[in-house]
């Protein structure tokens, strides 16, 4: 039988503990590949004393003998590229031969992040909280055929024309709708040539190169980033992220097709939380949420924002279940939760006096729905150390079978603290 190719997705807002879980899957797999997004993202790995944030390299590159690689549907940053990379070899963590990228990859420039926090700027009260990476006018220029790929840079004319014809519109609007100062191609040209050069050793084609791989009998992790209600199409447009986050896409950011797929892992925290602005039904604003975020470290990666925290809400996971095709799920910081005087699960939202099993159609019915709650009684007490499902609080197994229930989805791990070994394992995905 051929070893299992698997895709990790983030069931809610982003922030769900993909690291640590791809990080720890890493080792039944030959490749971990990025498939969207670029550096919005921050993945925080801990290994005993060692604690790094990516942003951008897949999760799975603290495990040396695994190939990573950035699919093309991922936008990169070359500048933060290579600083991670040489972060990584400051470790004695060794990319070369087993780090690529793709040559179709689009690249963020200066300009894109400039527009990102201009274009912020001009929406007030409005925003979408972004991180300011640039990533939305990345993929805007993408889809406008204005884009800068990896391969560009390696080629001075060509490079040199796509930012000019680039900066032909942008230099209008930064001079006189947004109040920005203008972009000169000759101040960027040679700087992003040197980038290119560097970058020219890592570039492969990521779907001739993964479908020979696979051909040979390697497996691979899509590695998501963000979470399914993140995701443009799917997620609580317009404050989403300028990307398809849900599992159908890594097939497209990466090259592969749909029967290449084994099951697909969606992460969830064992309570909520949301990073910039936005709809959130289950947010809990006052005491309550402070005392989530604190003792849940909630601030994001990235940015160092304070996340916003609010209760399980099973019916946002029953409709990331079907968008994504979740074979099952890893439920997260649970350890967070021991303490808190009562639990709650949302079942359902209440909108003009019927239950609606999924986030409302319209923006305007935000404000009028209801969540519907099922209490639970917490448990006290340090959980980080329980390696086994029997031996969690009574109250912690039937808060994980409530969830199992409400969200129809198996729970194949439970993680209940930031080290590997925090870790209760329900059932091996690859057996
Ligand atoms: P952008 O991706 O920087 O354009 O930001 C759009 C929205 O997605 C904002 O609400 C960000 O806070 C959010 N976002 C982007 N990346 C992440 C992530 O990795 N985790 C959580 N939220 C994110
Ligand atoms: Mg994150």
């Amino acid at each position: 039988m051929r070893k299992k190719n698997i895709i990790v997705v983030g069931l809610q807002w982003g922030d769900e503990g993909k690291g640590k879980i791809v990080d720890l899957l890493s080792k039944e797999v030959d490749i971990i590949a990025r498939y969207q997004g670029g550096n919005n993202a921050g993945h925080t790995v801990v290994s005993g004393s060692l604690s790094l944030v990516f942003r951008l390299v897949p999760s799975g590159m603290l495990n040396k003998d695994k190939i990573c690689i950035l699919g093309n549907g991922v936008v990169v940053d070359p500048v933060v590229l290579f600083e991670e990379l040489d972060s990584l070899n400051k470790l004695g963590i060794e990319v070369k031969d087993r780090f690529f990228v793709s040559y179709k990859c689009h690249i963020i420039m200066p300009y894109h992040k400039r527009l990102d926090i201009a274009r912020e700027r001009l929406r007030g009260a409005g925003m979408i909280g972004t991180t300011g990476k640039g990533i939305g006018p990345a993929y805007e220029d993408k889809v406008a055929r204005l884009g800068i790929r990896a391969v560009d840079l390696i080629d001075r004319d060509i490079l040199y024309e796509k930012i000019s014809l680039s900066l032909k519109e942008k230099n209008y609007l930064f001079k006189n709708v947004l109040g920005e100062t203008v972009f000169n191609p000759d101040d960027l040209i040679n700087k992003y040539l040197e980038l290119g050069k560097r970058l020219k050793d890592f570039m492969i084609d990521s779907s001739e190169f993964i479908n020979n791989k696979l051909d040979e009998g390697n497996n691979i992790m899509l590695e998501g980033a963000q979470g399914t209600f993140l995701d443009v199409d799917h997620g609580t447009y317009p404050y989403v992220t300028s990307s398809n986050t849900v599992s159908g896409s890594s097939l497209t950011g990466v090259g592969i097709g749909p029967t290449k797929i084994d099951a697909v892992i969606g992460i969830t925290k064992a309570y909520t939380t949301r990073v910039g602005e936005g709809y959130f039904p289950t947010e809990l604003k006052a005491e309550l949420g402070n005392s989530i975020r604190d003792k849940g470290e909630e601030f994001g990666s990235v940015t160092g924002r304070p996340r916003r925290c609010g209760w399980f809400d099973a019916n946002l996971i029953k409709e990331a279940a079907y968008l994504n095709g979740i074979t099952g799920m890893v439920v997260t910081k649970l350890d967070v939760l021991s303490g808190l005087n009562k639990l709650k699960i949302c079942t359902g939202y209440l909108l003009k006096g019927s239950i609606i099993n999924h986030l409302p159609y319209s923006i305007s019915d935000y404000d009028r729905i209801t969540p519907v709650y099922e209490e639970f009684e917490s448990w006290n007490g340090d959980i980080g150390g329980v390696r086994s499902f029997k031996d969690l609080p009574v109250n912690a197994q039937k808060y994980l079978i409530r969830l199992e229930e409400y969200t129809g989805l198996p729970i194949y791990i439970v993680s209940i603290g930031k080290e590997r070994t925090q870790t209760i394992m329900l059932k091996n995905i690859f057996r």
